[in-house]
């Protein structure tokens, strides 16, 4: 039998975002948090670089500031710039009181960190533990959501869709994979914490599951959603054929290594007097084009030439990777390509995570809080998480005994579908849309490219439509449906830029026009199937 829940705030997803809201929450607030896998299976457990602050004399807010506004390309929303970075140092100092060790400058002094450099920074920012930094901050906040009595944990759930009424969230349908029966999760406050949807590309950084769940609910509940062309991709991932989505961290280029072309030249000085430190956009696109001007199916990052004791405890996680296969950072090159990142739109939010529907919240990869701008700076995200997660707990602390828990909901109805006997069609699609994205609506895009995607897609979501209203759900299907959903939003923001700017670069408008717009979309009803 389905079952039917009730809490204060029901939180989607076990990341930075959605665990450290969790925690900001107060004791006295019933919190569930859902979580579609175990509840380190985020983008957030693989993170490498670490988490950009200001926490050097040397550095300042204002320098912090500037470099996050070049790099967004002028579309970063200066109010929530200023708002992440002046938080930035109490962010770090909460995952300190939480338990979390990052590296340090000098280890028998355990007060002066280590902080890395990174593309766009233009000081040494981003504070870490050594290349892992996400598995040191989501086991420690795993371990404190577990350990806190007002936290629910339900892991291997999968938010289906929202319930909102006359403009209010009232919780979410969702699919327990094992039972395969979809409950009910009632709750005075919903956040979505749901990661962003890089997995619509063939080719791609994230771990499964980053399939824009929440961007696809929130949309599907009235909520606008922005910038969905800038995707990001990250310029170095290793070009292996075993290796599935493994990041080589920007952190090390930030502590020297070279971008080589496959005869060994350099090649970056040539493009841009930042180098291998220009930002992401420039980076990956640059190599994009040599990649393809010499016809080569890789570029080779470099850091060999420094001391194998300095490469191997700054990056313990990608030398022991790269060795994996066969490949020994210390002694040679490691083949690398661009691939999907981070979605720096999504689902748009003000500085407290409020979304357009009423007691309804996004915060982390899924919201779009206008940090970012056309291009994130590297290692913005995590930080992005938390701060935004404090804000958020922080405004539905205040609100917890103002608002009723709302009405009963129906329950999920499910007499008119069946189980499933052709999932092969689940799986083809997800094919067909991760080839169309990654050649069409990729790093250099053009018209006709857009429009062949936005074909596809409108062809795939009408049969997937059809399949969703006549079978029983699954991850699978969900996700498909959602990730179809965001690729067609994607490329509807992509259509409507008609210029080139930060992560959308496009031959048909090279340039930049002079005044920079975000491109927001608002749903119509006919888009809330
Ligand atoms: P995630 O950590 O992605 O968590 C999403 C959660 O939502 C998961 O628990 C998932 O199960 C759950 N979920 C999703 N859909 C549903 C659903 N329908 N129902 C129930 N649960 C759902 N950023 C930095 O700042 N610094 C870095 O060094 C860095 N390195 C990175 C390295 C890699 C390899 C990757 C992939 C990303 C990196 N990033 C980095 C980006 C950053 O890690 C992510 O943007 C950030 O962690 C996102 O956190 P989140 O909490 O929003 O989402
Ligand atoms: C990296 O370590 O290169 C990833 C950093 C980020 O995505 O912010």
């Amino acid at each position: 039998m389905p079952k039917h829940y009730e809490h204060d705030v029901l939180i989607v997803g076990s990341g930075a975002a959605g665990l450290a809201l969790a925690l900001h929450l107060p004791d006295h607030c019933r919190t569930a948090v859902i979580s579609k896998a175990d509840l380190t299976h985020g983008s957030t457990y693989y993170a490498q670089g670490g988490m950009a602050a200001v926490l050097d004399d040397a550095d300042t807010i204002a320098s912090h500031v500037a470099d996050t506004l070049a790099a967004g390309a002028g579309l970063c929303r200066p109010e929530a710039v200023e708002f992440t970075v002046r938080n930035s140092r109490a962010a770090v100092e909460w995952l300190l009181q939480q338990g979390v060790e990052f590296d340090c400058r000098d280890k028998d002094d355990g007060r002066e960190f280590h902080l890395t450099r990174e593309g766009g920074h233009s000081h040494r920012r981003v504070i870490h533990a050594a290349d892992a930094t996400g598995k040191a901050i989501s086991e420690v906040l795993v371990e404190k959501a577990l350990a806190a009595a007002h936290v629910e944990i339900f892991t291997h759930r999968v938010a289906v869709d929202l319930i909102v009424e006359a403009g209010r969230c009232h919780g979410a349908y969702v699919l327990h994979r094992q039972s395969g029966k979809v409950d009910l999760f009632r709750a005075r406050f919903v956040v979505l914490a749901s990661g962003g949807a890089s997995k619509a590309y063939l080719y791609t950084s994230n771990p499964d599951g980053a399939t824009g769940d929440g961007i696809a609910m929130a949309w599907r509940a009235g909520c606008r959603v922005a910038n969905l062309e800038f995707n990001q991709f990250h310029p170095t991932c290793l070009y292996h054929p075993q290796a599935k989505s493994f990041l080589i961290t920007e952190a090390l280029r930030g502590e020297g290594g070279l971008l080589l072309l496959p005869d060994g030249t350099r090649f970056m000085p040539n493009f841009d007097e930042r180098a291998e430190l220009a930002p992401r956009d420039v980076v990956a696109r640059i190599i994009d084009h040599e990649m393809k001007r010499t016809g080569s199916d890789c570029v080779y990052l470099d850091i060999s030439h420094k001391p194998a004791d300095f490469i191997r405890a700054h990056f313990p996680t990608v030398s022991q990777r790269c060795l994996e296969y066969g490949i020994d950072i210390c002694k040679q090159p490691i083949p690398v390509v661009p691939a999907a990142h981070y979605t720096c739109g999504g689902v748009m939010v003000d500085t407290c995570g409020h979304t357009d529907v009423q007691h309804l919240y996004a915060i982390g990869e899924t919201s779009f809080t206008g940090l970012h701008g056309a291009n994130r700076m590297a290692s913005k995200s995590l930080l992005e998480c938390l701060v935004y997660a404090e804000s958020a707990a922080t405004d539905i602390a205040s609100l917890l005994d103002k608002v009723e828990l709302p009405m009963a909901a129906p329950a999920w109805d499910e007499s008119q579908v069946t189980d499933s006997d052709e999932d092969v069609v689940i799986s083809h699609n997800w094919d067909e849309l991760r080839h169309f994205m990654w050649d069409y609506v990729g790093i250099v895009r053009t018209d006709k490219r857009l429009q062949r995607a936005m074909h596809r897609a409108q062809l795939l979501q009408g049969e997937i439509k059809e399949y969703y209203s006549n079978y029983k759900v699954s991850n699978d299907l969900l996700e498909l449906r959602n990730l179809a959903m965001v690729a067609e939003l994607m490329i509807r923001c992509a259509i409507s830029r008609k210029e080139s700017r930060g992560l959308h670069y496009t031959l048909d408008y090279p340039d930049t026009c002079a005044t920079a717009v975000d491109t927001v979309l608002q749903p119509e009803l006919t888009d809330k199937v």
